[in-house]
């Protein structure tokens, strides 16, 4: 069995010019690292708390994202099949939330952000960071980050039924269909943001367009790729745009159940 040495990082680094500065920086390259860590932060706790509240997440025709798919019996929504019975004790959101964490988790996008804002490894371009070696992601625990692709195909599974829950926003409180009200499009923005967020995905790309030698004997995979491409290079964009969606999703559900206000209703 082969282990792999670290290698020495920062400005200590064997061929690096040895300045004594950690940087020569003089614009406000902290700032971003910062903001990444403020809403990312606010939306674990946020997240945490919802997970965890088992409460005000059904009202309907509403299911809150953060609940969906309601597979236990305890479960008060009524989209999804229920699977099992769980201890009351145990929130429904806790059984599902691996999919969608692992998915943002070991997401390319979501690893830059977070090695650069939590780990400052590096926390910007030409700022040393304060780590003596470096091994990458060939080592526990970030070597776990591999499994991005599966994550993916499992996310595809959660936005196939977060766009259901959005279909099912067309009834009305009685459950019957041909109605609308703002929730709905919150839903139906909420699901098209996560097939955005999704369908821009690395690993999505990579399927599309990957392992071909020749494009021009595959037409269907290339323009498949094309359009994919095109979304890729706003990934960035569509990671945080779902991500506020699913926050502000869950939170209008949760106004709706505390009777903050009500749905208006269009028809
Ligand atoms: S790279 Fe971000 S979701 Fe796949």
């Amino acid at each position: 069995m082969t282990t792999t040495t670290p290698a020495p990082a920062g400005t200590g680094a064997p061929g690096r010019a040895q300045i004594p500065f950690r940087h020569l920086r003089t614009d406000t390259w902290w700032l971003q690292p910062a903001i990444t860590v403020l809403v990312l932060v606010s939306f674990i706790i946020y997240s945490t708390f919802r997970a965890f509240e088992n409460a005000h997440y059904f009202v309907e025709p509403y299911i809150s994202p953060f609940y969906s798919p309601c597979i236990t019996k305890a479960c008060h929504g009524n989209s999804f099949p229920k699977l099992f019975d769980g201890p009351s004790f145990i929130s429904p959101a806790l059984y599902i939330l691996i999919v969608p964490l692992g998915f943002r988790l070991t997401c390319y996008y979501y690893r830059k952000a977070y090695y650069r804002s939590f780990w400052l490894s590096p926390p910007a371009c030409a700022v040393a960071e304060p780590h003596k070696t470096y091994t990458g992601e060939t080592r526990v625990p970030l070597i776990g980050n591999n499994v991005h692709r599966y994550f993916f195909v499992l996310g595809l599974v959660f936005n196939c039924i977060l766009t259901y829950d959005a279909v099912l926003a067309f009834r009305n409180e009685d459950g019957e269909w041909g109605h609308m009200g703002l929730g709905t499009l919150v839903f139906i923005a909420n699901a098209t943001l996560l097939w955005l967020y999704s369908l821009s995905c690395h690993s999505c790309r990579h399927i599309m367009g990957g392992k071909l030698n020749h494009f021009s004997k595959h037409p269907l995979r290339y323009r498949f790729w094309q359009i994919v491409s095109k979304l890729n290079g706003s990934h960035m964009k569509y990671a945080w745009v779902s991500l506020f969606g699913v926050a502000l999703t869950d939170f209008y559900v949760r106004c709706l159940s505390t009777g903050l206000f009500n749905d208006p209703r269009f028809f």
